[in-house]
């Protein structure tokens, strides 16, 4: 959500910032901006619409100069439109801020400034801020920029420059920002993808960091001013995994990652003696007695399976809370309550506040994480990295996967800790999951089956997708990638729960997406298919590979790897991925960037 990038250096700043906002693209925008520090002044272009609009005018007036910023904005206070767009300049055209969050003081602090004689031009809240660093100024940009952060509430990840100095000035609470440590060069972003061609080297900033920074190098301190040292951590992730790697969109190339993946996140936790699982962790298993997880969208979705698995697996009690209502509905908590968080890029704000509520109740915390040095991860007691790599894709599909894959351990770990999971059970666990990249791969290969569905059911409004057990969060996350994608309606209902309302909907305009791969209820399943049929409904099956019987009741049947129960959500999402996919990829719509979404979402 909104993206930043700052460079101070030997380069041509617009050069390395719009490769940067390239590779945030994923975060989500409506509009773009630059300015580079010229001579005498700053100049800036700031564009509503993708980047590309943006990069049309720099070629023909491109901003030369070696220390610039440059954003992509995600509209909240404003329209997308070319004023709103960051960076805002001051009325002297000298000072340039850009700024990812939300300032909740802004219409006092704009009040203010407008009685004092300023004149604001956008209708963002971002404004404010370059006003009051504006009156705040006495020649010293940092020193101003401390004084205004003084009298500002809310959140951001804000990044200042001035036409007179060699220098940018950062500064964060809440929204996520990190620092890029070169050679004679240094950057800000607020992502990692944006600095992996420059530099490997990196610091996370936290809450509460002010940060100065030159060509010669980078001095983090308070708010106060107290000087801070903070840790350099090198990155793992190369460049290119960051690409998309000959696929036509990162969202393919992520589903066809998946069975790569997902040994990542196995890899090294399973026990060569076959049925335990060793976790990096130093929660006690007895400690705790409930466990809460809260978590937003496709997260929440990995979560509820989480729930069918630990409930099963270690008898312990779970809920799974939608983060943005958990933390203000003055939740039951204590000290014997596990509350896992489970987040792909560690930074969303529902999420980490749902922890910040969790903890102050007196919460044991653990994440389930993809992205390493997040603002979670930091929160957290401990994490277990789901070790997915870059997602670029808004849409998450290979954090999905991987994310069920860290609750498939985590159930396994604390049955056998906690003496509820017998040994040849977690063997036939385990020896299932080793299986499991296997399966993916093989799911993988019904792709053009899938295609066909697409192409014939692709114009139609509405889609329903059922599920029950394990897989009733397996509906609920068909029908999110279809909505985010496709546009095109979905709703997803535990299969049995049908009868009591979704059926009136039923007719040959309504595709149902039924879930139907071996598990005790698979005869239920099987009637309540007949259900929709008696109704003239269209069905398309997710089945086994060599179940007959299912031809018998369904209209169209997408055909998957049979494994054991507890782990079929991680085979029995691939068709669902894929559906969405092919639809959205055949009505041309924008899959990586699908409109209105953001990757990671760091407002409220
Ligand atoms: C769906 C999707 C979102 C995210 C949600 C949480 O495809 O990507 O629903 O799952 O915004 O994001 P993280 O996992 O980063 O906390």
């Amino acid at each position: 959500m909104c993206g930043i990038v700052g460079y101070v250096g030997h380069r041509q700043a617009q050069d390395v910032i719009m490769d940067g906002l390239k590779r945030l693209e994923y975060r989500g925008y409506d509009s773009a901006g630059i300015v580079v520090t010229g001579d005498p002044e700053l100049d800036v272009v700031k564009r509503a619409g993708k980047l590309s609009v943006l990069s049309d005018v720099l070629k023909t007036t491109p901003l030369k100069g070696n220390l610039g910023l440059g954003h992509t904005r995600w509209a909240t206070h404003g329209k997308p439109n070319d004023v709103n767009a960051h960076p805002h300049l001051s009325e002297d055209s000298k000072l340039a801020v850009i700024h990812n969050g939300i300032i909740e003081n802004y219409l006092p602090l704009k009040e203010r400034l407008v009685e004092a004689g300023h004149v604001f031009l956008s209708e963002t809240d971002t404004e404010v801020l370059v006003h009051l660093i504006e009156e705040n100024y006495e020649g010293d940009l940092y020193a101003a920029v401390q004084k205004s952060l003084s009298e500002v509430t809310g959140a951001y990840a804000l990044v200042v420059s001035h036409a007179d100095h060699d220098l940018i000035v950062a500064a964060r609470n809440t929204s996520p920002m990190v620092l890029g440590i070169g050679d004679g060069e240094n950057f800000v972003a607020s992502d990692v993808p944006a600095l992996l061609p420059y530099t490997k080297e990196v610091i996370f900033l936290h809450d509460g960091d002010l940060v100065l920074i030159t060509n010669d190098g980078v001095t983090i301190s308070d708010f106060a001013g107290n000087v801070i040292d903070r840790e350099v951590s090198t990155v793992e992730w190369d460049a290119e995994a960051a690409e998309k790697g000959g696929f036509e969109h990162y969202m393919l190339k992520e589903m066809y990652e998946q069975p790569a993946v997902i040994q990542q996140t196995l890899g090294g936790r399973l026990a060569g003696n076959g049925m335990d699982v060793q976790l990096d962790i130093g929660l006690d298993p007895n400690s705790i007695d409930r466990v809460i997880i809260a978590a937003a969208g496709t997260a929440s979705y990995a979560g509820m399976v989480g729930e069918y698995l630990i409930e099963k697996l270690a008898r312990l009690p779970v809920e799974v809370e939608v983060a943005s209502e958990f933390r203000y509905r003055d939740p039951v908590v204590d000290e014997r309550t596990l509350c896992i968080v489970v987040s792909q890029s560690g930074e969303t704000i529902d999420t980490l506040e749902a922890l910040r509520e969790a903890k102050r109740g007196g919460a044991k915390t653990l994440g389930i994480i993809n992205s390493k040095g997040s603002t979670i991860t930091r929160e957290v007691d401990d994490t277990i990295y789901i070790h997915a790599g870059p997602e670029i894709g808004v849409a998450s599909t290979k954090a999905y996967m991987t994310m069920l894959a860290a609750f498939e351990l985590l159930g396994i770990w604390l049955g056998r800790a906690r003496g509820t999971l017998a040994d040849a059970d977690a063997k036939e666990l385990i020896a299932a999951l080793r299986q499991t990249p296997k399966l993916i791969e093989e799911a993988l290969k019904n792709r053009d089956e899938v295609a066909k569905i697409a192409e014939q059911f692709k114009n139609y409004k509405d889609y329903l997708f059922l599920g029950r057990g394990i897989n009733f969060p397996s509906a609920l996350e068909g029908a999110l990638k279809l909505k985010e994608i496709s546009y095109i309606h979905a709703e997803a209902y535990a299969t049995g729960e049908m009868k009591h309302g979704p059926i009136a909907l039923i007719d040959d305009q309504m595709p149902v997406v039924a879930i139907a791969t071996a598990s005790p209820l698979y005869e239920k399943t099987v009637s309540n298919i007949q259900e929709v049929k008696a109704r003239d409904g269209i069905v398309i099956a997710i089945a086994n590979d060599g179940d007959t019987e299912i031809e018998k009741h369904a209209d169209y049947v997408l055909r998957v790897p049979e494994t054991h129960e507890l782990i079929s959500p991680l085979v029995n999402v691939i068709p669902l991925q894929m559906l969405a996919y092919e639809t959205a990829n055949r009505l041309e719509l924008d899959v990586d960037q699908p409109r209105n979404l953001a990757k990671s979402v760091t407002v409220e």
